[in-house]
C-alpha cells in the first residue's frame, strides 16, 4: 500500500528509515529496522577508524540479507575525521546507499556516484534541498525544528518545511523531525513526502545498543524535556534536558567561548550516557516526538505497528469521505 518511487529506488518495503545516531546507529539496530522492512543506517563517526567501519558493514551483512546504508555526518567535529577513508570503506564493502548530513556532500558526489552509490541527503533548509538536487543527490531528507540533532538556525517546523521542500524539488523527500507513529507517518504522505525518517523513537526501541536508563527516560520524559544548546556556535543542537545542557545554555547565555563549553559539550561524554546510564553524564540527542513515546518496542513492532495502524487511518478516512 505505501509503495512508491522511495521503496522502489531503496529496495525496501516499507518507506521509514531509521536515521544515523552516533554510538546509536549500530549492527544490532540497524539490521533489525532493515529486516523490518524499513531502511537501516549505521553511523560512520561511531567507529574511529574506517576498518571498524568496515568491520561493523560486515557484522551487519551477516545480520540481515535487505538492504542498510551509512551516514556520514560532515558537521565541523572536535577531532577530524577520516571521510575520505570511510568512503573508500563504504565503496570496498558494497554499501549502495549513503545519508549525508551536516554540510553539502558536493565535496564527495562524484566518488560516491561513480561507485553507483545512492545518496539521501538529510538536510534543514529548502535551499539546502535545492542544492543537493541540483549537485546529483537521489533523495532529499528534510529535518525540521523538533528532530533530535542539529535542526539549523531557522527553526522550521516539519509542517512548514515539508510541503516547502516536495514543491521545491522533483526527488522523492523524507519527512524527518516529529515523527514517531502512524499517524505522523500518515501526515508525511499528505504533505508530499514519500518517507519519514526518525531517530529518536528507534532510540527507545530493545534493539537500540544504548543502556536501559536512556530509553526509560525517552518513556517518562515529556515533549518540553528537550532543549537547544550551542546556538551561540551557530550549531544548534537538540538535545535531552539534564545538568549538563542546562550549564551548557546558561554559559552561553553568559557569552562563553568555544573553548569553555568545549569540555562539556564533548561528543565523548554522551557516549558514555549511552553507556553508562548516567543521565547527567553529557549532551544527549533526542527529540520532542519524546513525548509521544511510551513503550520500548522491539524495532518490528515499531514499524509493524506504523503500516498497520496507517492502513486504518487511510481506510477511516477514506470511509469518512464516502458518508
Ligand atoms: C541519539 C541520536 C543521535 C543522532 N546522531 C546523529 C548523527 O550522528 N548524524 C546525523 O546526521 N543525525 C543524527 N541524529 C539525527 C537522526 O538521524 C534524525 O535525523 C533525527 O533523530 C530525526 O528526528 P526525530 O528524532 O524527531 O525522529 C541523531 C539522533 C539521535 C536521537
Amino acid at each position: 500500500m505505501f509503495e512508491n518511487r522511495l521503496t522502489d529506488l531503496l529496495g525496501i518495503n516499507y518507506p521509514i528509515i531509521q536515521g544515523g545516531m552516533q554510538w546509536v546507529s549500530r549492527a544490532e539496530l540497524v539490521s533489525a529496522v532493515s529486516n523490518a522492512g524499513g531502511l537501516g543506517i549505521l553511523s560512520a563517526l561511531t567507529f574511529s577508524t574506517p576498518e571498524e567501519l568496515a568491520n561493523e558493514i560486515q557484522r551487519t551483512r551477516k545480520m540481515t540479507s535487505s538492504p542498510f546504508g551509512v551516514n556520514l555526518t560532515l558537521l565541523p567535529t572536535m577531532k577530524p575525521s577520516n571521510i575520505d577513508g570511510y568512503i573508500d570503506a563504504i565503496i570496498d564493502e558494497g554499501v549502495r546507499i549513503v545519508e549525508t548530513a551536516g554540510r553539502s556532500p558536493e565535496p564527495y558526489m562524484e566518488q560516491l556516484k561513480s561507485a553507483d552509490i545512492i545518496v539521501i541527503h538529510k538536510c534543514v533548509a529548502v535551499r539546502f534541498a535545492k542544492t543537493a538536487e541540483r549537485i546529483g543527490c537521489d533523495v532529499i531528507s528534510i529535518d525540521g525544528f523538533e528532530c533530535a540533532g542539529h535542526p539549523g538556525e531557522e527553526d522550521l517546523t516539519s509542517l512548514t518545511l515539508v510541503p516547502l521542500t516536495v514543491d521545491a524539488v522533483k526527488i522523492p523527500v523524507v519527512a524527518s523531525g516529529g515523527f514517531g507513529d502512524a499517524r505522523g507517518f500518515v501526515a508525511a504522505l499528505a504533505l508530499g513526502a514519500e518517507g519519514i525518517n526518525m531517530g529518536t523513537r528507534f532510540l527507545a526501541t530493545q534493539e537500540a545498543p544504548v543502556h536501559p536508563k536512556v530509553k526509560e527516560w525517552c518513556v517518562n520524559s515529556s515533549e518540553t524535556d528537550t532543549m537547544l544548546v550551542q546556538r551561540s556556535l551557530r550549531n544548534s543542537h537538540r538535545v535531552l534536558r539534564n545538568a549538563v545542557s542546562e550549564r551548557v545554555a546558561q554559559m552561553e547565555s553568559n557569552g562563553a567561548s568555544l573553548e569553555e563549553l568545549r569540555p562539556l559539550i564533548t561528543g565523548q561524554r554522551g557516549k558514555q550516557l549511552l553507556e553508562n546510564g548516567d543521565l547527567n553524564q553529557g549532551l544527549q540527542a533526542c527529540g520532542q516526538v519524546v513525548g509521544l513515546i511510551s513503550s520500548i518496542p522491539s524495532v518490528q513492532e515499531v514499524i509493524d505497528g506504523i503500516i498497520f495502524e496507517a492502513q486504518e487511518i487511510v481506510a477511516r478516512l477514506k470511509s469518512q469521505d464516502n458518508e
